[in-house]
């Protein structure tokens, strides 16, 4: 917050953090499944400001004034929420089409082929014009600090930059950037570049998804690279180019202090689903998404249960999976996947009443996540590929008793912090199946020490630093252009 005094700050994202959704008790509000939101809530209500972002609830509309503000939930009014509307065609082309069938396969290494239509491109680039005006209506001055988020928003820093050139632009991109020959293939390269490179900073999760940032430039466009000061000139401006790894909040919120204990967590999930109360119990919680290897998960719960036999009828994996992106069929076709896995495995191990796969395929509040980490003797966290991946760092959060084992992708980010997970490759079974069964049986004192590492690393580098990074470099970047600008 003492980075940015006086400074008024914009934040862009698509996922909005509340959605008012209409229930049965009327309407309801809702924090979606969002790593991006997860992140910069926290950081939005320490600064406030303005946050511009999709309204996507169905509710929405009916809780905005007529300037599309919407007035946040009791004890989270810090910040003011405008929200953007759009018609059914754009969030067709510029979400589902562009964002979720171009750029996601595009910058994920899961094997999806990314689809490029001339028309979601057109949404795309609308889109982008769209926020890119809501947020110079939004500015007061002519040097507000604008954190535009993900891969949405390619084209915002630019468009922005050329009403608002003394603002100060801090681009994040919450997924990995692939390497040159992989971004290549996108129709569109040199523009998306070019519209990021509107930024002041450009930041990723990691040094690599940086240095892969950096030699795309330098293949497709025509600019100055300074990797000794990760800086790239673009038509005069430079970007400043460098990793930010995303974390969560902590200290933790005020619910924490309520939280029930391990054991009431545990007995009320068993109580729940019926899980018979000698079970150990294994957890992953996902967006249901191609990336997040879910079914690589399974088959290696498959194949330890296969190769340890004693834990067949000792043993529940319980995997949440919030629905996500359903309009598309990739997505479609992956949910009836999984059930069907799902279903099979549960036909060879499981008994009658009592599945060793539960599949909760629908969206959790946050508290309830958070009890269902607490519960767990294990949480699998086993992505092909993630920018960052918040799931874990929550897992651990949740464990203030020090117990539990993290089970991790080395395709995480989240993998080169988190290193006293046991960290696997997920395409390898064999492997990911002997971590479940190490997790299972490793000792109380070693959980403790691997668990109070952990805590310690997500602890220290939490979302306020991975903020207050950005904003003081950001600081640095604004005094040397107001000195450059006076002399
Ligand atoms: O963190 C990556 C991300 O794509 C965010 O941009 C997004 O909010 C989140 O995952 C969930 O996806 P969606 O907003 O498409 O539901």
């Amino acid at each position: 917050r003492t980075q940015m005094r006086g400074d008024q700050v914009i934040v862009v994202s698509n996922r909005e953090p509340y959605m008012h959704e209409r229930g049965a008790g009327g309407i309801e509000i809702r924090r979606p499944a969002s790593g991006l939101v997860t992140a910069v809530e926290p950081v939005m209500r320490a600064c406030s400001g303005t946050w511009i972002a999709h309204g996507s609830g169905s509710a929405d509309r009916e809780v905005v004034d007529r300037h599309d503000h919407v007035a946040l939930p009791p004890g989270h009014d810090e910040y003011l929420l405008r929200r953007i509307w759009l018609t059914p065609e754009q969030e067709q082309g510029y979400y589902y089409g562009f964002a979720n069938e171009g750029l996601w396969p595009l910058c994920h290494v899961a094997h999806v082929r990314p689809v490029f239509r001339e028309s979601d491109w057109e949404h795309y680039k609308r889109v982008n014009r769209l926020f890119a005006d809501a947020v110079v209506a939004e500015a007061r001055s002519e040097d507000p600090v604008i954190l535009v988020q993900d891969y949405h928003f390619a084209l915002v820093p630019a468009m922005v930059r050329e009403r608002l050139p003394r603002a100060t632009i801090l681009s994040f991109w919450h997924i990995p950037w692939p390497n040159p020959e992989s971004f290549g293939i996108c129709p569109w390269r040199a523009e998306i570049l070019e519209g990021m490179l509107g930024s002041t900073i450009m930041g990723f999760h990691t040094q690599f998804h940086c240095k892969n940032f950096m030699e795309t430039v330098d293949r497709y466009l025509e600019a100055r690279i300074e990797h000794e000061h990760s800086t790239i000139t673009f038509h005069g401006d430079p970007t400043f180019v460098e990793a930010y790894p995303i974390s969560i909040e902590w200290p933790l919120p005020e619910q924490a202090r309520t939280w029930p204990s391990v054991g009431q967590c545990r007995s009320e999930l068993m109580e729940r689903l019926d899980i018979p109360r000698d079970h150990r119990i294994a957890v992953g919680v996902d967006r249901f998404d191609y990336t997040k290897g879910i079914l690589e998960r399974l088959h290696a719960v498959e194949r330890m249960l296969e190769k340890y036999p004693e834990w067949q009828k000792r043993f529940t994996f319980v995997q949440v999976a919030a629905p996500s992106r359903g309009a598309l069929e990739e997505y479609r076709l992956f949910q009836q996947r999984i059930a069907a896995q799902v279903d099979r495995i549960n036909d060879r191990f499981g008994r009658p009443g009592a599945p060793v796969i539960r599949l909760l395929a629908q969206h959790h509040e946050h508290d309830e996540v958070t009890k269902l980490y607490r519960a767990a003797d294990v949480c699998l966290v086993t992505s092909l590929h993630d920018g960052m991946n918040l799931v874990c760092k929550e897992f651990i959060a949740a464990r203030d008793d020090e117990r539990g084992v993290l089970i991790l992708s080395r395709f995480a980010g989240a993998a080169r912090e988190l290193t006293e997970a046991l960290i696997v490759n997920p395409y390898h079974v064999e492997e990911t199946a002997d971590a479940l069964f190490h997790a299972l049986t490793m000792p109380p004192g070693e959980q403790r020490e691997r668990m109070a590492s952990l805590r310690s690393t997500v602890h220290e580098f939490n979302v306020y630093r991975w903020a207050g990074r950005m904003l003081s470099d950001a600081a640095r970047l604004r005094l040397r252009q107001r000195v450059s600008t006076r002399v």
